[in-house]
């Protein structure tokens, strides 16, 4: 029961749980990671969180050890083991552990890693806080359709976020155009059109973005993978931020551009309700 890890196939406590210090996830960020919401004890697009982390995985030519279902079973095990009904899991595989070296080892085994933490469980929609955002320039590398640990520069833009009280940092490359949070990615509704950046090199392949993309397509509203820039999020009519931890969380507040009208606006209450929709109907729990 309680906080537990699964460390290449063995389930112990999160506090004892241990890595090598050559570990290249720890010395030189060589990894990849998912987290994923358990809902009801249930996890929530287990299949495509999985296919996201091999897509990761190689993408940076590291070999997965496990297979999708001996994955899948240590995932369950590990929630159930836990007891826990709300709660996340977070997964990363790394190159192993080898002598410090840029240059990959050879003959070792990728190391894989994953623990369980509990969580609040989900909110109703009414007592989601609409958030302030701040913008900053997108400091990242030109391949974050990678889900790497390597997270310096979203942790520094998350930083500025915090202390100027906002809850997230929406990034922008040159030509100001807006790319996503450093944890989340950007939906707005510009000249009365949903817009969100499309899916390049330069954003997380969002799970929650691609759930709401098919929430719009089932509700026929009208929407462009087209970007848009700093400018043209300051004179949308609505925001949302969308991801795994903030599920669709409105945005009132963009530096110093405040949203107009109800909050949450009303497409993005529609896909609040229909994302605890899709909730229920895969984690139906026991
Ligand atoms: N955030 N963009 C970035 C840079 C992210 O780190 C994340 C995930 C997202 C949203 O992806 P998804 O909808 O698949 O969670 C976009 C972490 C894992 C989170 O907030 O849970």
């Amino acid at each position: 029961m309680g906080n537990l890890a699964w460390i290449n196939g063995e389930i112990t406590s999160l506090s004892e749980a241990k890595v090598s210090l050559e570990d290249r996830g720890y010395l030189l960020g060589d990894g990849v990671y998912e987290v994923i919401r358990v809902y009801n004890g249930c996890t929530f697009y287990l299949e495509a969180h999985l296919e996201r982390l091999s897509n990761s995985a190689n993408a940076i030519q590291i070999e997965i050890p496990y297979s999708g279902s001996e994955i899948e079973k240590a995932v369950n095990d590990l929630i159930a083991e836990s007891a826990y009904k709300d709660c996340y899991i977070y997964m990363q595989v790394t190159r192993g552990a080898a002598m410090r070296d840029h240059i990959f080892p050879d003959g070792v085994t990728p190391g894989m890693v994953m623990y369980v933490r509990p969580l609040a469980p989900l909110l109703a929609v009414e007592d989601v806080s609409p958030a302030k955002c701040i913008t900053l320039p997108d400091e990242r590398w030109m391949n974050c359709h990678i889900k790497t640990v390597n997270l310096l520069p979203n942790l520094l833009a998350r930083q500025k976020a915090y202390e100027a009280k906002a809850l997230e940092a929406i990034l922008y490359r040159p030509g100001n155009i807006v790319t996503e949070g450093t944890r989340s990615n950007v939906f707005a509704i510009i000249d009365g059109v949903v817009r969100t950046h499309p899916q390049t090199n330069l954003i997380l392949p969002g799970i929650s973005r691609r759930i709401v993309l098919d929430l719009l397509g089932e509700s026929d509203t009208y929407y462009e993978e087209k970007a848009f820039t700093v400018e043209d999020l300051k004179k949308a009519s609505e925001v949302w931020l969308t991801s795994t931890s903030l599920e669709v969380n409105p945005v009132y507040e963009v530096d110093e551009y405040k949203v107009k009208g109800n909050l949450p606006g009303p497409l993005t209450l529609m896909l609040m309700k229909k994302f605890r929709e899709k909730i229920s109907s895969e984690c139906k729990g026991d």
